[in-house]
């Protein structure tokens, strides 16, 4: 395919009026597809009514977390399963929550989807469905939120590009890694310029899924069948996206190319040699996805992001979090911060000091975790990122703001599933990330240091409902 493909041709300008959604802040040029999304907003919501599709493992801690948010109601759910949405009505009912419209089967998403009582859909399904609910919800005119990563091909990236400026909504992957207190520590630390000119960063997902693989609670095994079909890094965004942000990405500055390489495989095939019975077909299952995928990103102003994919071998969890500029350093995994004090400039430094780690995570503490952080620790999910996730979105419709994360985030982040199982394939031969923003980079504004106002919103801490939602990412 060529990936500098734009052949859709949409008329969006004139329905995005009519719908009351504009581009705002920094515009991009008109492309051939319809209006640019940088900047995107619509008339605030003041009652945000939420349809939720997929409640497997990581959509039922959604939907309870998503009816703990001031604004927000969970209007609809939808699942293959009846009683997955049976356990969720009984959860709403108990805690006091209007019920859920259900919808249950294969295709009864898009019931859901051209419901008048859904402005959003929240969709929690395998990766195998992320672009044909989300699509189909963008269609419906409904704003789409999918979770990661979001598309799984170039085509389904460019698809989720021209489609939203087709239909003039909201569409965003849902990458809570962003909301990380580590990840929003460094953004705060880059906004400011803290750490200088910011020139490489490292980043990844080290999780070790050996025994989540082969779970029979995965519907037709759909995570398994990916990583049977598929090599490179297939789960690149907890990572990227955060380091996205901290470079400006899509917004001053494009990722370009990359170069990845693949590792020998056969840790998921040990572990099932070593586990399942004689006779059981788990044996018998041969993956492409190698023990270990490593891409090296270069970005159009000459940053290099190396990402790390590793799902199966013995390593403790980390998503590495170095980010790196010519006056300091912030990495995580343990959290450790250095930024060069003038007068000791030519000190050549051997270990970072605890106490200065500190001394500089007070100070540059991003404010969502400062006036947040105790309420969404509370509600739990990855100790909280996800609820300021949902937090932020909820409070940018209901004042009208643009998304923290757009369309072209989503398929520039999302582009490295296909692209790097290529370039591993290849011998390592570099691979063209498209523009998908058709130059729309250069003009579009940086993130800011952005928070929001629980006291507007209409914050009711009895609606909490504490440690409902934790899981491992
Ligand atoms: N952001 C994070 O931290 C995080 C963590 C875990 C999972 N995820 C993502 O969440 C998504 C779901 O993962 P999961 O672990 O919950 O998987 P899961 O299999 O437990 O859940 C998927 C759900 O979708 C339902 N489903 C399948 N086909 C459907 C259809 N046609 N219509 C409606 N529902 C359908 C399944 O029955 C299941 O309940 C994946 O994209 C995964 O990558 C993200």
């Amino acid at each position: 395919m060529n990936t500098s493909r734009r052949d859709f041709i949409g008329a969006a300008v004139g329905a995005a009026i009519a719908s009351g959604c504009a581009s705002g802040r920094g515009i991009g040029k008109v492309g051939v597809s319809g209006a640019p999304m940088q900047g995107f907003s619509c008339a605030p919501m003041h009652e945000i009514r939420v349809g939720v599709v997929g409640v497997g493992m990581r959509g039922w801690r959604a939907l309870r977390r998503l009816s703990m948010l001031p604004g927000v109601r969970v209007s609809a759910m939808c699942d293959i399963f009846a009683d997955r949405l049976a356990k969720e009505r009984a959860w709403l009912s108990e805690n006091g929550r209007p019920a859920a419209k259900e919808y249950v089967g294969p295709e009864a998403y898009k019931a859901l989807c051209d419901s008048s009582d859904v402005d959003v859909v929240y969709n929690c399904t395998p990766w195998q469905l992320h672009a044909a609910v989300g699509l189909y919800a963008l269609r419906a005119g409904k704003h789409s939120l999918v979770e990661v990563p979001a598309a799984m091909t170039l085509d389904e990236c460019w698809e989720f590009v021209e489609t939203a400026e087709k239909t003039r909504r909201h569409c965003m992957q849902l990458e809570n890694c962003c909301y990380g207190e580590d990840e929003l520590l460094a953004l705060s630390m880059c906004r400011k310029g803290v750490l200088g000119t910011l020139t490489h960063a490292e980043c990844g997902y080290v999780h070790d899924r050996r025994a989540g693989i082969f779970d029979d609670a995965y519907p037709d095994h759909w995570r398994l069948k990916w990583n049977v079909a598929h090599a490179g890094n297939q789960y690149p965004t907890h990572g990227l996206c955060p380091v996205c942000q901290c470079f400006d990405v899509n917004r001053g500055d494009r990722l370009d190319y990359l170069v990845s390489v693949d590792s020998l495989g056969g840790a998921y095939e040990d572990y099932a040699r070593e586990t399942f019975p004689e006779g059981d077909w788990k044996r018998d299952v041969r993956f492409r996805m190698a023990n270990v995928n490593t891409t090296v990103i270069r970005t159009v102003k000459g940053r290099t992001i190396l990402v790390n994919h590793d799902v199966a071998t013995a390593r403790p969890y980390t998503r590495c979090n170095l980010i790196s500029g010519t006056k300091g350093v912030i990495r995580a995994y343990p959290l450790r911060i250095h930024v060069e004090e003038p007068e000791r400039r030519a000190q050549h430094l051997t270990e970072f000091s605890a106490e200065r780690t500190e001394d500089l995570r007070r100070l540059h503490r991003h404010p969502l975790w400062a006036t947040v952080g105790k309420i969404a620790g509370e509600v739990g999910g990855h100790g909280g990122m996800d609820y300021l996730m949902d937090l932020r979105w909820a409070w940018c419709l209901h004042e009208g703001l643009p998304l923290d994360m757009d369309v072209y985030d989503l398929a520039s982040t999302c582009a490295v599933c296909e692209l790097s199982e290529r370039s591993a394939a290849s011998g390592s031969h570099p691979e063209e990330i498209p523009d998908f923003t058709r130059g729309g980079w250069k003009s579009a504004s940086p993130l800011g240091i952005e928070d929001v106002d629980l006291v507007k919103m209409g914050f009711d801490p009895s609606r909490i409902v504490s440690g409902g939602a934790e899981m491992n990412i």
